[in-house]
């Protein structure tokens, strides 16, 4: 790149790369910026958006708009129109006054925006008043002919169950478990696909299988399905815009046929059967007999729950090859894909027609080697494929995923060949953002376990756990991770779908259901599952509500997600004010506690903190960032009242657990976390409550006791308070209990009990036993904001301005962490060389960073090789720096520096 040269790349509208069929009639408009002088930021910005690549014909030109502002710039032109594209493109002009050339052009196009425009009718099949095969997937299909020249064509779809499209047997577009999960029956999204290149002169057929999902399949564990439906329908629209501007619509209605497919049965936790003697060939093809197809059925039902797709589709993202295959004890064939993933596999086999390959997924071998699926309690996890008899066939399923490290050959004709068979993992399309090494190749693994079960869990929703009969979007476990999964991967429009799916299902009291989407939104209370008392109240699960958007703000700068949700969060705090008779304590229903905690009595997964504590800590905690958002957002009255809500709440929580001298009332260590975290006490009480933190940590326990709650931030509590090293000594320790412990047995995720598998190999009861559940990898955004030193702030959230400050710690020699912010990409390594620190460091343009040189001694502090004392006019992009008792402080502007100094306490 040439010297001084400014380049401006990324382009994204509402987070997404040249989307299509968006229906958000305000897009915001994000680009980083790359140059290689160091201390780059954008002065004034200019905008244009065209209806032409050529930008012949402009839409809104914002002219230079003087502003640092590079991310989620709000669209504020004349009004979009629906299917319509719009080619933007962005140019800047830096500190020094300097232009950029303009970006690359970038576009997004509208879906359809007006709600009138869905003229198709839903339809359903009615094939099984003919036939018996009650539970196989129903296909449809519609011929229709096309004129030649076309210029472009759209499908708009979307259904009740899953749906998989096909135009003249080709699959259309790359997504899976489309439409995906919502409030169904009032949020419904529908997906757009460009099929222009898919149609052809002539005569043409469209194809759609339909699969029951979570719409009208099993959910939750009582055996029970159809928690939405009972009947899958799907509603599609091709707009056809011919050269000549001549428009065409073929939309589903009467004129559809339908029958039955060769998929037996497809359910998310049972699996799928697929009879490929029952494939009908050609059945999607043009010049396709259907006359003894059934007519459709029509379908009256709502067209304003139809949005358009609100987050990244579910995609296969990657592929990998099994490790080895095995016969065990029992003489089971078994695969071993060495990582236990979510998705399906694939595989190729020969053999007659009628023999059949059956497989089954499970998590774990059990003591004895043998293939476990105990603790997948009632899903079955099993693909049955019959062969159609006609040399080499191959198949994966299309409705259903599994979670597994090993697959079992229950049946399988002939020889097996391992490279027929390769493991897909499929989940949320988000960009990955994060990446985390250090000198300990135990942590690395722990942080690679992280990574998976954020990929086995983040398929659509963010769930407890992908395999057993479950797989539900728990608030309590997202609200856990969710800073974690934000510096892993872009989580902003994973979580803004689900945050509307909360809202939406948010109860008018106030409380937010436990499970989001919550399958028994519409269930009497007399025939739930999860009873209304535990659905509708726990502390620490319904502050999803209020954490989670908080994170998405910090992490992204995204001010939207704040006003969207502030009505639901307030709704929320004044839910738990209501509860009980004193309005500052919450004191009353039920709360899953510690969740898992180990000081639980015998028979209890909750853990010894009352529920009164935890609750009170909580509603205090909510308060405080609700307060906060309302200062952002400008809501001065809200500030006032809430302001006056917390200081009573933390007088009340101290009136009740801390005694007179300062100590806390719970001797347990989630107690002592909460109350410092969540700053309940006051500063004169605050050293005895760490010290006693430490002190049961380190002697009275030998380690740590916390559950789902305590967890996230005891590391936190410890490193930020005076106690680093004890903190590192919990994260490096590899005996149980620890996060280490499982990887010492060979663990691939994060466990849901601190020994799912026991030091004796045992495991513990199948009823709640999961291998892959990612609450206790919290622990990650301790690893990428202290150990590696990545932090936002909150005076400039979104990484607008950073905080690199590392700290170093345990037998660590080495670390290194990135994170792909809005602004691009930030890089923070250090590497201890005797008594000296080598740090390396990046920060994005249009961004500034406080860097503390940890420990430093700041006569000795060098940048590529310059003197930093009385000399920062020499080093381009240092601002100042001072000597503080962590070290050495610096605030820098963009670039890349390496720091090399002195440690003042050499180890
Ligand atoms: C889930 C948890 C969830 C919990 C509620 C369990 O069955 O797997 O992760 O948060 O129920 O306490």
């Amino acid at each position: 790149m040439e010297k001084n040269k400014l380049d401006i790349y990324d382009l994204k509208v509402e987070y997404r790369k040249n989307p299509l069929g968006i229906d958000n009639l305000n897009p915001r408009i994000s680009w980083k910026l790359k140059g290689n002088e160091r201390g780059i930021k954008q002065s004034a910005y200019k905008i244009q958006v065209a209806l032409d690549e050529n930008f012949s014909n402009i839409v809104w030109d914002t002219s230079f708009v003087k502003s640092e502002q590079s991310v989620h710039v709000k669209y504020d032109g004349p009004e979009l129109k629906s299917k319509t594209r719009y080619y933007y493109r962005v140019q800047i002009k830096d500190q020094k006054g300097s232009k950029s050339d303009w970006s690359n052009t970038a576009y997004w196009e509208m879906g359809l925006v007006n709600k009138n425009e869905w003229e198709a009718e839903w339809i359903t099949s009615d094939y099984k008043n003919q036939n018996e095969k009650l539970q196989s997937c129903p296909i449809f299909r519609k011929d229709f002919t096309v004129n030649d020249n076309i210029k472009k064509a759209r499908i708009y779809i979307s259904s009740f169950g899953l749906y998989e499209l096909s135009l003249n047997g080709k699959r259309v577009g790359d997504y899976y478990f489309t439409p995906g999960w919502t409030t169904y029956d009032q949020r419904l999204q529908y997906q757009t696909y460009d099929v222009t290149d898919l149609l052809k002169e002539g005569d043409n057929a469209l194809g759609v299988i339909l699969g029951d999902g979570w719409y009208k399949g099993d959910l939750m564990w009582n055996d029970k399905r159809g928690f939405y439906g009972d009947q899958t329908a799907v509603i599609m629209q091709l707009h056809i815009i011919y050269q000549d501007g001549r428009k065409e619509l073929l939309k589903t209605d009467q004129s559809w046929k339908s029958t039955a497919g060769p998929i037996i049965m497809s359910d998310i936790y049972q699996g799928e059967i697929y009879d490929a003697r029952e494939e009908i060939s050609g059945w999607n093809q043009p010049a396709f007999n259907a006359e003894d197809w059934s007519e459709v059925k029509i379908l009256d039902q709502d067209k304003e729950i139809l949005l358009a797709q609100e987050n990244e589709a579910v995609k296969k993202i990657e592929k990998i090859k099994p490790e080895k295959i095995f016969t065990t004890p029992a003489g089971e064939t078994v695969i071993d894909m060495g990582q236990n993933m979510v998705g399906w596999i694939h595989f190729k086999v020969e053999g007659k027609a009628g023999d059949k390959v059956i497989l089954k997924h499970a998590e774990v071998l059990d003591q004895d080697d043998n293939f476990y699926t105990g603790n997948l309690r009632g899903a079955e996890q099993k693909i049955e494929y019959i062969l159609k008899g006609d040399g080499q066939e191959s198949f994966e399923p299309h409705f259903t995923f599994q979670g597994f490290r090993y697959i079992k050959l229950e049946v399988y004709p002939g020889e097996v060949d391992l490279s027929d068979f390769t493991g897909v993992v499929l989940h949320s399309d988000m960009e990955r953002t994060g990446e985390f090494s250090c000198s300990n190749s135990m942590i690395n693994q722990l942080f690679e376990n992280i990574i998976w079960g954020q990929k086995g869990n983040f398929l659509d929703i963010p769930t407890d756990c992908p395999q057993r009969d479950e797989r539900l979007g728990w608030t309590g476990d997202a609200q856990v991770f969710v800073q974690t999964a934000s510096y892993n991967m872009n989580t902003a429009l994973f979580f803004t779908k689900w945050l509307r799916d909360l809202k939406c299902e948010q109860i008018d009291n106030g409380s937010i259901p436990a499970v989001i989407p919550d399958p028994e939104v519409n269930i009497s209370a007399e025939e739930r599952i999860i009873p209304v008392e535990i659905e509708h109240t726990s502390a620490a699960w319904g502050d999803a509500a209020v954490i989670v958007p908080w994170t998405i703000y910090l992490t992204y700068g995204d001010e939207q997600i704040l006003k969207e949700q502030y009505e639901s969060m307030k709704a929320y705090i004044e839910y738990i004010r209501n509860q009980g008779e004193n309005e500052y304590l919450w004191n009353t229903g039920f709360h899953f506690g510690d969740w898992l905690a180990l000081d639980s009595k015998e028979n209890s997964y909750k853990g010894a903190t009352s529920d009164d504590f935890v609750a009170t800590a909580y509603y205090a905690y909510s308060t405080s960032l609700f307060l906060k958002i309302a200062e952002i957002l400008g809501y001065k009255e809200d500030v006032r009242e809430y302001s006056d809500l917390l200081k009573k709440i933390k007088e009340n929580f101290r009136k009740e657990f801390v005694t007179p001298n300062g100590r806390l009332s719970e001797p347990t260590q989630t107690a002592h976390v909460l109350a410092l975290y969540f700053d309940l006490v006051k500063e004169e009480n605050r050293k005895r409550i760490i010290d006693t933190l430490a002190e049961y940590v380190d002697q009275r326990d030998g380690h740590l006791t916390t559950g789902f709650v305590g967890t996230p931030y005891l590391c936190h509590a410890l490193s930020s308070n005076g106690y680093p090293e004890l903190a590192y000594k919990l994260l490096e320790r590899e005996e149980y209990p620890s996060w280490l412990y499982p990887v010492t047995k060979g663990a691939t995720t994060i466990w849901e009990h601190w020994d799912s598998i026991k030091e004796d190999g045992s495991f513990w009861p199948d009823a709640m036993n999961s291998f892959n559940h990612y609450a206790y990898g919290a622990i990650g955004d301790w690893l990428y904001q202290v150990v590696g030193g990545i932090n936002t702030n909150e005076e400039e959230p979104g990484f607008k301005k950073i905080i690199i400050d590392p700290k170093p710690g345990g037998s660590l020699k080495s670390a290194r962490v990135r994170h792909e912010s809005m602004y691009g990409k930030i890089i923070s390594e250090w590497k201890l060389i005797d008594n000296r620190m080598k740090m390396e460091i990046e920060v994005p343009p249009n961004t500034t960073a406080v860097v503390i040189l940890p420990d430093a001694l700041v006569d000795t502090v060098r940048e590529n090789d310059i003197l930093l004392k009385n000399n920062t006019h020499n080093i381009e992009g240092i601002y100042n720096y001072k000597d503080i008792d962590e070290g050495v402080e610096l605030e820098v502007g963009s670039g890349k520096y390496c720091f090399d100094f002195k440690l003042d306490t050499p180890a």
